[in-house]
């Protein structure tokens, strides 16, 4: 009974900082710094109660981690990191994030316990086009490893571009038990060239009827971009890096 509660009050807390926050006259970033100590302080409150086995575990993300970045207004400034870092993650077959490394972290903005359990798309960018998700999810389902540029968002509302190489983990038994992502910052050229596909794909997608259409012309169009190229998507995207 006590546990239930406390977990209802943990789904309560999800939207009230944001709301307390909208009062004061506090510019974007500083809000969600602020929003950010208060959610992390509530989250080590839950933790800590949840040591105590006052409040189980979630097996899915929490409406707090997952509402994060509906928070944000994007804020158009590109943060980007040294070629000599990797952004690394590691998720569970259902793509909720299992480990991310301190740069990942660094360069979202985002604590361990906020990212931890939360579901992947807690560092995406309303920009990105779908497509570009579903051909990852369908390589990886199939046990492929893929490379991709991504445009990705920091609980600022800032952006970053990787180029990121996403693998399957398998088990002993030879079964998907997982995946790794190991991103690296971009080249300029390739983000230069990539970027006005990306809109054109996302414009399709939002102006179909309904999301399956968007997903279906936008594929198409991706599919056909690479065959005027007469390449292969692995064969653009090698291509682009230098
Ligand atoms: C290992 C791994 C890494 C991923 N990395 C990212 C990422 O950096 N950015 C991102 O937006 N989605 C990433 N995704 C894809 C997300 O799971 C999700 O499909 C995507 O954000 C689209 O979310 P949506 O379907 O809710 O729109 C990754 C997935 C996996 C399995």
């Amino acid at each position: 009974m006590a546990a239930e509660r406390m977990a209802d009050l943990s789904d309560a807390v999800g939207d009230r900082p944001a709301m307390a926050l909208k009062g004061l006259n506090l510019s974007s970033c500083t809000q969600v710094s602020a929003l950010t100590l208060v959610c992390g302080a509530i989250e080590s409150f839950l933790e800590f109660h949840r040591m105590l086995k006052l409040i189980p575990f979630r097996s899915k993300p929490g409406p707090l981690r997952q509402k994060l970045h509906t928070h944000v207004a994007l804020t158009g400034v590109e943060r980007t990191f040294p070629p000599s870092d990797i952004i690394v993650s590691k998720t569970c077959p259902k793509g909720v994030i299992t480990y991310a490394n301190k740069v990942f972290l660094d360069v979202a903005r985002l604590t361990e316990s906020q990212v931890v359990g939360a579901a992947h798309s807690v560092v995406r960018h309303p920009d990105m086009p779908r497509a570009v998700f579903a051909l990852m999810w369908s390589r990886l389902q199939a046990g492929q490893e893929i490379f991709a540029y991504v445009l990705n968002m920091t609980s600022c509302g800032d952006h970053y571009w990787v180029h990121a190489h996403v693998t399957p983990s398998f088990g002993a038994d030879g079964q998907i038990i997982g995946y790794h992502s190991n991103r690296r910052v971009p080249d300029r050229s390739a983000v230069d060239t990539v970027a006005p596909i990306y809109r054109e794909l996302k414009a399709i997608e939002d102006r179909a009827a309904n999301r399956a259409d968007g997903l279906k012309s936008s594929v198409e169009r991706l599919n056909s971009i690479l065959r005027d190229a007469g390449v292969s998507y692995d064969q653009y995207v090698f291509s682009l890096a230098s």
